[in-house]
């Protein structure tokens, strides 16, 4: 058998002959000749089988091909200007590996909810596969990132005794004889992390129990989470920029391909510059309610609300010092207004609205036991993280990007679902 190459790298075996090795994504005979569009995750190109060549038997096998079905064919490398990615492949010898039955997934418009309940097929789809390609290079981006700043990964647990993110959003399971959370958020780890490393990060999925349907809410998803040791609001925010710059940067340097087969207009990804703006809550507020009858000051801003303000620039846009009493138990207050919490939020433009949540952590002992108080957290199930308020306490600071988020903004796309390989939300956990 000729030597194995993947549709990507046929180049390279120009006028040789390679087993190629994949799915028929489209077919098409004339006489002699069966033209068969193969795809092997990397592209896609035509394989021309001539009777001649490969014998009456396999030509007539080939024909039974269908949409999906697999195989293995070895041919010559041939230029064609035309193809899309330059080549076309003349074979010699094709093995069947297994015909597919008729496929359900077709050219037609199919209803969001038959391609989500076909999404293990879906994922094959060009488009797709485009917004998976442009997901990983999205987490490459962030993993190089916080690596080239001598950040150290820390993963953190799944099962936690306790919230980070609010009580009414757990995800409770039994665990042996007591019960356990699904986790909110890698923060609370991370910030004890940060304590015997200094830098850190955390990737893992987050659990929350959003019984909200909306297009940016789903039950799974999957959070990279920094956390530095002595590190204040401003420094955090500088981070979290360059976070977003490096995604831009490789996204654009990488993954056009792919945005452009989504229609994804690059001009307001090529736009963005630092230093973002940075606005304070109240300055936020006073937009709001110009804008939106229906905010009320004093509240954390809805989807409509963050819509507004991050419609208004044209780089992303840094919110901070929020009422403390809309924020997290864990959130700083700021010592020169202590009903604002030093936090921040980072919106999206276009529209897309909250990808980063934030902030500079309570480091004090006796103001952090307060406040596992007064919002009702079991004091049991945070001694440990009171303990790093009792061993070397240090300002601290942090941040998480919802990686659905940023990859249904880098897309533009309407809704947080197509952005993870089998979403989860409160009305589908199949397949
Ligand atoms: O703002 P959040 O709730 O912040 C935290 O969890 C902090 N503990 C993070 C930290 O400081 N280490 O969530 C952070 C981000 C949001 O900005 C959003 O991008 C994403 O996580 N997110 C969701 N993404 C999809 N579906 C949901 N239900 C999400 N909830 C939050
Ligand atoms: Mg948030």
């Amino acid at each position: 058998m000729a030597p194995k190459s993947y549709i990507a790298q046929v180049g390279r075996f120009l006028g040789q002959e390679v087993t190629l090795e994949g799915w028929v994504y489209n077919h098409t005979h004339k006489g002699k000749l069966h033209f068969v569009m193969l795809r092997d995750g990397t592209g896609i190109i035509q394989a021309v089988i001539f009777r001649d060549t490969v014998g009456e038997a396999a030509f007539e096998k080939s024909l039974q091909l269908t949409l999906e079905s697999s195989v293995r064919i070895s041919g010559i490398v041939t230029e064609d200007k035309r193809a899309k990615g330059g080549f076309e492949l003349q074979a010699q010898a094709i093995e069947i590996l297994q015909i597919a039955p008729e496929y359900p997934i077709s050219p037609k418009e199919h209803g969001i909810d038959f391609l989500m309940e076909n999404r293990h097929l879906w994922l094959r789809s060009s488009l797709q596969h485009a917004i998976m390609k442009v997901r990983h290079e999205i987490i490459k981006a962030c993993r190089d990132y916080f690596d080239q700043l001598d950040f150290t990964l820390i993963d953190a647990p799944i099962f936690t005794p306790a919230a980070c993110e609010g009580t009414t959003t757990l995800f409770e399971t039994d665990y042996f004889d007591s019960k356990a959370y699904l986790t909110q958020s890698g923060q609370l780890y991370m910030e004890a992390a940060a304590m015997a490393f200094g830098k850190v990060y955390c990737f893992g999925p987050t659990f929350r129990a959003e019984k909200s349907k909306t297009r940016r809410h789903l039950t799974e998803f999957w959070m990279i989470e920094p956390e530095m040791a002595f590190c204040d609001l401003q420094q955090d925010m500088a981070v979290a920029e360059g976070l977003i710059m490096k995604i831009l940067e490789r996204v654009l340097e990488n993954r056009r391909e792919e945005l452009k087969k989504l229609e994804r207009d690059l001009a307001p990804l090529e736009v963005i510059r630092t230093p973002f703006p940075r606005m304070p809550y109240d300055e936020a507020a006073a937009i709001l309610k110009k804008e939106n009858p229906d905010f009320i000051e004093g509240d954390d801003f809805g989807a409509p609300d963050e819509t507004i303000l991050s419609q208004q620039h044209s780089s992303p846009v840094m919110i901070s010092h929020y009422p403390v009493g809309v924020k997290a138990f864990y959130m700083k207050a700021d010592p020169q207004q202590p009903d604002r919490a030093l936090c921040v939020d980072v919106l999206a433009p276009e529209g897309y609205g909250e990808i980063i949540g934030g902030g500079q952590r309570e480091d004090d002992l006796e103001v952090l036991l307060n406040k596992i108080r007064a919002h009702k957290l079991p004091e049991e199930a945070f001694a440990w993280y009171l303990d790093l308020r009792r061993f070397g306490s240090v300002p601290h600071a942090g941040f998480g990007m919802g990686i659905e988020r940023t990859v249904t903004w880098i897309c533009g796309l309407k809704h947080i679902r197509e952005t993870i390989p089998f979403p989860r939300t409160m009305s589908r956990i199949y397949p």
